[in-house]
C-alpha cells in the first residue's frame, strides 16, 4: 500500500504491513497522550493549538498512524472556518461514542486552552444532537463537520435536517469522501435539490493518499 519513500517519510506506515493491524482505539490515543505529556517540548504546548496539532501529527508519522484529519486536510478546513466565521460549529466525532476517546480529547483541548470555547459531549452523534435540541442547548450550527463513520453520514445529517439545524447558508464539511469513502453521502448531496456540493481535494497525512472534503452549501 505504501512505498519505501513513505515509511521512511513517515515510520509509522511500516505497522501496515501486519495484516492484523488496526488503524484506531486499539490504546494507541491513550498512548498520544502519555508521549505529548512526555515529549520534552511539553511547556511549548501549553495554550498552543497550532503546537498541539503538530505533536499529533508527529506522532502519527513516528509511532502510530492516527485517524484524525491531519495537516494537509486540517489547513483546508481551518481556510472554510476561516471563511465561514461560524459562532456555531458541531463535529460529529467531537460529539464522541467512546468515552475513553472523549476524555482524551477534553485533556488535549484544556492543554490546548480552548475549555472555555470547546465542549466534548459523549454518546452517539444522533442521539446527542437531539438531546443537544431537546434541552435548549442547541438551536442551529453554522458549520457541521461530519469526521465520525462514514455510513452513518447522510443519516446524522438528516437528522440535523429534521431538527431545523441547518438554516440557509450553513455550511457542511464532510471528511473521507474518497478515502475510506462515503459514496452513497456524495451521490445523495450532489443530486439533492436543498443543497449546492462541491469537492476539496486534500491528503490523508501521514501517507499522503488523495482523498476529498465534500462540502454542501444549505440553499
Ligand atoms: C475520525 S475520528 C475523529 C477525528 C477528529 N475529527 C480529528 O480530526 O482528530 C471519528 C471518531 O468518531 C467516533 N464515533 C464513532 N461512531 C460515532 C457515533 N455514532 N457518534 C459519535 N462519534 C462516533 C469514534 O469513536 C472516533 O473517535
Amino acid at each position: 500500500m505504501f512505498s519505501q519513500d513513505h515509511i521512511t517519510k513517515y515510520p509509522s506506515l511500516a505497522k501496515y504491513a501486519n495484516e492484523d493491524y488496526t488503524e484506531s482505539h486499539d490504546g494507541r490515543e491513550a498512548a498520544l497522550l502519555k508521549y505529548i505529556y512526555n515529549h520534552p517540548s511539553l511547556p511549548q504546548f501549553r495554550n498552543s493549538p497550532p503546537a498541539i496539532l503538530a505533536v499529533i501529527d508527529e506522532f502519527a508519522a513516528q509511532e502510530d498512524f492516527l485517524i484524525n484529519i491531519g495537516s494537509d486536510k486540517a489547513a483546508k478546513v481551518c481556510d472554510i472556518i476561516a471563511q465561514e466565521q461560524p459562532s456555531v460549529f458541531v463535529e460529529l466525532g467531537g460529539l464522541e461514542f467512546d468515552p475513553v476517546i472523549a476524555d482524551i480529547a477534553r485533556n488535549l483541548i484544556d492543554l490546548a486552552g480552548l475549555s472555555d470555547i470547546v465542549t466534548v459531549v459523549v454518546g452517539s452523534a444522533a442521539n446527542s444532537l437531539r438531546k443537544l435540541h431537546s434541552e435548549g442547548t442547541l438551536d442551529y450550527m453554522d458549520l457541521l463537520f461530519l469526521d465520525h463513520v462514514e455510513d452513518l453520514y447522510l443519516s446524522d445529517f438528516q437528522v440535523c435536517e429534521s431538527l431545523g439545524l441547518l438554516r440557509s447558508g450553513a455550511l457542511v464539511v464532510a471528511d473521507n469522501v474518497l478515502r475510506p469513502g462515503a459514496p452513497q453521502y456524495r451521490e445523495f448531496m450532489r443530486g439533492y435539490n436543498k443543497v449546492e456540493s462541491w469537492a476539496v481535494k486534500g491528503l490523508i497525512i501521514p501517507g499522503e493518499l488523495e482523498d476529498e472534503l465534500e462540502v454542501p452549501r444549505i440553499k
